[in-house]
């Protein structure tokens, strides 16, 4: 089936689960700031932040038949990703919780467990965002070298917002159920650093109802819109997922500059095109595949 035929059978829906049963999830898995990562944690650099099919710095020992990374470089190289990787989270919250907003301002007067559901949402990414920021602080105090982000999250909000309504839900479910692909399939199991373990298994314990709560979301409003609608939704979805390329382009060019900070090293040969290519796709399609 074609997008196309995807984006209609939108408007046929069939969901098990409700706004109620996400609160009363959201209710049981709750956690605080401080009971995952208190204030003053100190990170630990002597283990990988992320699993290997997320980070894939492994093919990097060889480039172009020569030694090009070795042990340690490419360790650095997978903990300045996981920085970025969680960057990447908290910079896409910016757009996600100001959409949930107002989709739970449309519910006021409305479906109360809706409105809880959503609220609560909102509340949740805004932790999300606090508890990456404390980690993002620790990394910058402990790594030992500046570590660029992108910091334009506000921007890309407007412009993600500025799409119809069903186009922002398709990009934002399409983010939550990759959390949870990425979770249970690459970092559940993955011997990585215990403490960026625990932050990606409580984001994700969260983020599974946001996926359900995004598909109901989408169900009220694909339900009453026309063919023509869905199509054009479509169509800005793929709009959106192109620009998201050209982001994880930009954030691997700074990963790929804080690598050489960090290992007083310069990337400026003939391989570097190839090495800053090899490290964007890794970024951008880290399991099966993103889009
Ligand atoms: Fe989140
Ligand atoms: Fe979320």
């Amino acid at each position: 089936m074609g997008l196309t035929g995807v984006m209609l059978s939108l408007s046929m829906l069939n969901l098990n689960f409700d706004y109620a049963g996400c609160v009363k999830v959201s209710e049981r898995v709750n956690w605080r700031v401080d009971e995952v990562m208190p204030q003053d944690t100190r990170l630990d650099f002597t283990r990988p932040f992320l699993p290997e099919q997320l980070a894939r710095t492994r093919g990097l020992s060889v480039l172009a038949g020569e030694a090009f990374l070795n042990d340690i470089e490419r360790r650095s190289l997978n903990q300045i990703s996981g920085n970025a990787y969680l960057n990447l989270f908290s910079f896409v919250e910016e757009y996600i919780l100001a959409t949930m907003l107002k989709h739970a301002q449309a519910e006021v007067f409305g479906d109360p467990s809706a409105l809880r559901a959503l609220t609560r949402f909102v509340d949740e990414e805004l932790k999300h965002q606090a508890l990456f920021d404390r980690y993002k602080l620790a990394f910058q105090r402990d790594f030992g070298h500046p570590c660029g982000v992108l910091e334009t999250a506000q921007e890309v909000a407007e412009v993600i917002m500025s799409h119809s309504p069903i186009a922002v839900l398709l990009i934002t479910l399409h983010i939550e159920l990759m959390t949870q692909q990425h979770f249970t399939e690459c970092v559940k199991d993955a011997d990585v650093d215990p403490l960026f373990k625990s932050l990606l298994k409580h984001h994700w314990l969260e983020e599974a109802q946001h996926a359900r709560i995004d598909a109901l979301e989408l169900d009220k409003l694909a339900s009453v819109a026309t063919p023509a609608a869905l199509e054009l939704a479509a169509d800005e979805y793929l709009g959106i997922l192109e620009a998201f390329d050209g982001l994880l382009k930009q954030q691997a060019e700074l990963d790929v500059r804080t690598l050489a900070e960090a290992t007083k090293r310069t990337f400026n040969d003939q391989k570097a095109p190839r090495f800053r290519r090899r490290n964007w796709r890794t970024t951008a399609r880290p399991s099966s595949g993103m889009a």
